[in-house]
């Protein structure tokens, strides 16, 4: 089978899920890193490329300086990864899509809802793929109860509950730091703070598991840091189309909250829970019987779960894995399988219309509003 090459933009020395793309997108043998442009500072950019393996002259300055190289080549790359700041993503991920380029972008995909509701009309007249990187879609035991889910084995559900509400920009003393304050600033950040950068994974993961949308929500923002003009706290009540009830809370002032990403699901016969901080299991509860752990690599998983467990079991499998999985379905995607599990443009401009009608929502007292994309209402 021919490896595929993968170039990335953004991601540099010192960012943070940088190095989670390397790993993933290498772990498999599926891919070779072939081209990049790294770093918002050219020379920077091009050097680091070059230290981690990349030939000179697939080690670019800038991103339009990557798409001209790559578009002339015959050994073009099969996939780029976008891992740069969110207000670019939709400008870069536009232009690669129309060069006939495979796109992984990062999250959020883009600012606006009409940004989004393109990238999906690109990406569908290109025929290329448009993965979105809701990376926690992929551990195998998410997988697992989106199979349980469709497969009926906890009925009809009910009610999905879900956090991701850490402490770490919970220190006002801190709130000052550069690093941290752009997260609330509306000129670098777009309408929504805390939402938009971690509510939004949970968000997903509701409705992946689910296997079901949103359709309405209404919500309430707080800036518990005064200073602060976006919110670092939301509780966001939802309901989705087949008639779950949703409840999600995120809050990045959560002191004492680590990663604090989880998820409860209840169905009319049994119900599961799912926490980002131990991923290989899936607490399960039949309605009337006992609670029982469902751990990766056991046997009798669905076979989403199974092929995506590589080490055996009880041996932890973490999160550059998770990410790992996003790129071997898209390997396979790009060799011509179907994988409906992959995060997509759908899903991106999904996110983009609920944080823009969660601001809506927040600022007009929590009222109910109709959370889908005009493409799909
Ligand atoms: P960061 O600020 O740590 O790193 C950004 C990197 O992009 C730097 O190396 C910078 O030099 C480079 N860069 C900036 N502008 C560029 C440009 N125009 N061309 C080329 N390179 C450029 O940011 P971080 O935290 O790594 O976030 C990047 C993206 O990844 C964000 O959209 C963020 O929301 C997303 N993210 C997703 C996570 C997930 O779980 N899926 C987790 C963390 C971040």
């Amino acid at each position: 089978m021919r490896k595929l090459k993968w170039g990335m933009i953004g991601g540099g020395e010192g960012s943070q899920i940088g190095p989670a793309h390397r790993l993933g997108a290498l772990a498999d043998g599926h891919f070779s890193f072939a081209a990049g442009a790294l770093d918002h500072r050219p020379e920077a950019g091009r050097e680091y490329a070059q230290r981690l393996g990349i030939a000179a002259d697939r080690a670019y300055g800038d991103w339009r300086e990557m798409l001209e190289g790559e578009r002339r080549r015959d050994d073009r790359i099969d996939l780029v990864t976008v891992a740069t700041p969110n207000a670019t993503h939709f400008e870069i991920t536009k232009a690669f899509l129309k060069a006939g380029f495979n796109v992984l972008c990062e999250k959020p995909m883009t600012m606006t809802v009409e940004e989004g509701e393109e990238i999906v009309r690109v990406a569908k007249t290109t025929g290329r793929i448009c993965a979105v990187n809701y990376c926690y879609s992929a551990y195998p035991m998410v997988r697992q109860a989106r199979a349980m889910v469709r497969a009926g084995e906890i009925g009809k559900v009910r009610l999905v509950v879900t956090n991701f509400s850490h402490g770490h920009h919970g220190d006002a003393t801190d709130a000052d730091n550069p690093r941290v304050r752009w997260r609330y600033d509306p000129a670098m950040a777009g309408v929504s703070g805390q939402f938009a950068d971690c509510g939004i994974h949970a968000l997903h993961m509701a409705c992946f598991i689910c296997d079901d949308q949103v359709e309405s929500l209404s919500a309430d923002f707080a800036s518990t840091i005064s200073s602060r003009e976006l919110e670092d706290d939301a509780m966001v009540n939802f309901r989705m189309s087949g008639g779950t009830v949703g409840r999600l809370w995120t809050s990045s002032v959560a002191i004492g909250r680590q990663h604090g990403f989880d998820i409860q699901v209840f169905g009319e016969t049994g119900g599961f829970r799912w926490a980002s901080e131990q991923p290989n299991q899936l607490v399960y509860t039949p309605v009337g019987g006992r609670t029982e752990i469902i751990e990766k690599g056991e046997a009798g998983l669905h076979p989403d779960a199974q092929r995506l467990s590589r080490v055996a079991i009880a041996h932890p499998e973490g999160f550059p894995l998770a990410v790992a999985n996003i790129y071997c379905d898209l390997a396979d995607a790009i060799r011509g399988e179907v994988r409906d599990c992959l995060p997509g443009a759908a899903d991106g401009v999904r996110s983009m219309a609920a944080v823009h009608t969660a601001v809506a929502s927040a600022r007009d007292g929590g009222a109910w509003l109709d959370a889908r994309p005009s493409i799909f209402r």
